[in-house]
């Protein structure tokens, strides 16, 4: 697929003010400092356009990009993050969940997992709730560059080992490096393909009571 155009749309902290949902929407998220904003940028070839930072916690809101006029990559505050207060964290969550359950034309969350590390517990729960509640997923290995393919290779196939104890097929996944590029047109052509297969959802209008009859 061919990027013409990535434009930043809102931020929100609202799940209620979110644009219209007549669009398929694409999600990233994972762990703080995983490299989410990178990846996207790279996706659509834009440097600058979600914003990136050395250190953790920079994203902080629902951040919505349209791309070619047709569909949403939506770039999410990163969880994990330790300097955080326990009260923040509980909003965040319950923020993020209620985005990620009631958004009517999510195709797909992207889980990015930092491909130099073993498995990590806090993106194996997040993973295994997606899958209880239903979610489609995908998972993309960041930061390849970063070491041999020998290793993203082991540290890819022991994350699959572990998902295997609750899932019974591996969802997609992605080797990626916003270095390099690597892996950008295989999420790319992926997101063509499930865009093609979008049905406008039906969404319920709230009742305002201005029945007449
Ligand atoms: P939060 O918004 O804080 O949750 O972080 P994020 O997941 O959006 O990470 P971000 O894209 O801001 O990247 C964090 C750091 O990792 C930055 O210093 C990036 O330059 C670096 N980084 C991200 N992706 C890659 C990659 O593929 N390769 C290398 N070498 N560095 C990367
Ligand atoms: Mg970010």
């Amino acid at each position: 697929m061919v990027i013409k155009s990535a434009t930043f749309v809102v931020s929100n902290t609202k799940v209620s003010a979110l644009p219209e949902a007549n669009m398929p929407e694409y999600a990233f998220i994972g762990r703080s400092n995983v490299g989410k904003s990178s990846l996207i940028n790279k996706l659509v070839n834009q440097n600058g356009l979600a914003k990136t930072s050395q250190k953790p916690g920079k994203t902080q809101l629902i951040n919505h990009f349209l791309i070619n006029e047709k569909w949403y990559i939506v770039d999410l505050p990163g969880y994990g993050y330790a300097k955080v207060s326990k009260t923040s964290r509980e909003k965040w969550e319950k923020f993020i969940r209620a985005y990620l359950t009631k958004r009517e034309n999510l195709q797909c969350v992207f889980v990015l997992i930092d491909s130099r590390l073993e498995p990590q517990k806090i993106d194996l729960e997040f993973c295994c709730w997606l899958g209880e509640c239903g979610i489609p997923f995908a998972l993309i290995y960041t930061k390849a560059d970063k070491q041999s393919g020998v290793k993203t290779d082991q540290n890819v196939s022991k994350f699959h080992k572990s998902l295997k104890n609750w899932f019974e097929e591996i969802p997609p996944f992605f080797v990626t490096s916003s270095e390099t590029g690597l892996g950008r047109e295989k999420i790319l052509e992926f997101i063509r393909q499930v865009n093609e297969d979008f049905v406008m959802p039906i969404i319920e209008k709230p009742n305002n009571n201005t029945q007449t009859s």
